[in-house]
């Protein structure tokens, strides 16, 4: 086992003007399950590749504990790498396929038998050794191409997107196989997907790329908690959070009569505009004509709360850029007591559940 450190690690596909991947700093602890996230084309499964030695690093350097591998041919860096398309050999048994690499490596037979063996115990393929690949289910394959992985026991996992053939219910399942697997084997794991929901809750750690930059990388909590910029804020969570440029008052920003108070130190340098983001589950039903004025569109029962899909009348909290007119807003609130289709209601920030961006850069403010 081993830790993993991006250092700088930069790839410029040829006839590509700007790098898919920009100098990422990543270090990976030993034994630490790690999700690489982002839109699509952000530069994931670039990062996971030059890894394994299958893209070539043109900037920076990449170790695997305290050895350099940036140079290494993938055969030399003692990584397994399951892809989103695990085509497994249709002619072969399920024993055959995951030992074959093995029998390339020229790993003697009964070797290969005893760690077959093992590794269907502990995903449980043992009833289906013999079977070809076409006798079996969609997660019992998936877990074939893990099988293939965990056999070479390597210092380093590498997945990129291996749930994406299941479907939604298997996929749910099989991460949480995933997961608690990779915690008993204890292997260092770089896991990619597109998925946020996947990521934070497979995650010890969650890196959210955009554009081949590194945006964040934290634990899922602290991501939630704590996005470090309205990207990060808009991409984690769902439903995502609202976000809105509003203008600063004295103290604090002024939501229709109110106050949302940000401490004096942290609007030095703002301007007079900042980006002001709630979480839907962190707003109340406001008792008076002040706060967040909110149209209601839908309102979406789940027994112990409701979901308010509505629109905020953003001119009146003189909301300017993108958000400057009528913008979709959403709010979770008491299941039992939920405003109805059409209704006018006024949403308030819970205290402390507000997150300040600067409108310019992006950056929060703040804690
Ligand atoms: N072989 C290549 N040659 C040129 N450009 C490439 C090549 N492979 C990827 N790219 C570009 O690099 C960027 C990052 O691609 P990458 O495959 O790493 O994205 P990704 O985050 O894995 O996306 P997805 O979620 O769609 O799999 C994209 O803009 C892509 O077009
Ligand atoms: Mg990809």
């Amino acid at each position: 086992m081993a830790t993993v450190t991006f250092d700088n690690a930069t790839r410029q596909y040829p006839g590509n003007p700007v790098p898919s991947v920009d100098k990422l700093n990543i270090e990976i602890a030993d034994g630490e399950f790690l999700v690489l996230v982002g839109p699509s084309g952000c530069g994931k499964s670039t990062s996971l590749r030059m890894l394994a030695g299958l893209e070539e690093v043109n900037g920076g350097r990449i170790l695997i504990g305290d050895r350099d591998v940036t140079n290494l041919s993938p055969k030399d860096r003692d990584v397994a790498m399951v892809f989103q398309n695990y085509a497994l050999y249709p002619h072969m048994t399920v024993a055959d396929n995951m030992g074959f690499a093995l029998k390339i490596a020229g790993v003697d037979k009964g070797e290969i038998r005893k760690r077959v063996e093992e590794a269907a115990k502990i995903l449980d393929l043992t009833p289906y050794l013999d079977r070809k690949p076409k006798a079996l289910s969609g997660g019992q394959r998936q877990r074939v191409a893990m099988g293939r992985a965990i056999v070479r026991s390597p210092q380093v996992f590498l997945m990129d997107e291996p749930l994406s053939n299941l479907d939604a219910k298997l996929r749910v399942q099989t991460r949480t196989q995933i997961a608690s697997l990779q915690r008993r084997l204890g292997v260092t794991t770089v896991y990619v997907t597109h998925d946020q929901v996947e990521a934070m809750t497979m995650g010890d750690r969650v890196a959210v790329l955009k554009d081949g930059i590194l945006q964040q990388c934290d634990s899922p909590r602290r991501m939630y908690d704590h996005p470090a910029n309205v990207f990060v804020a808009g991409f984690i969570g769902s439903p995502a959070m609202n976000l809105m440029d509003v203008p600063v008052t004295e103290g604090g920003v002024d939501l229709h009569g109110h106050t949302v108070p940000i401490a004096r130190e942290d609007l030095a340098g703002v301007g007079n505009h900042v980006t002001l983001g709630v979480r839907p589950e962190d707003l109340d039903l406001s008792s008076d004509a002040s706060g967040i004025p909110v149209t209601v569109d839908v309102v979406e029962e789940l027994g112990a709360d409701a979901y308010i899909y509505g629109t905020a009348d953003a001119k009146l909290l003189e909301a300017t850029g993108e958000n400057a007119g009528a913008v979709p807003f959403i709010a979770r609130v008491d299941g039992r007591r939920p405003p109805e289709k059409g209704e006018k209601i006024y949403l308030k920030p819970k205290t402390g559940h507000v997150h300040v961006f600067n409108a310019d850069s992006g950056l929060r403010v703040g804690d």
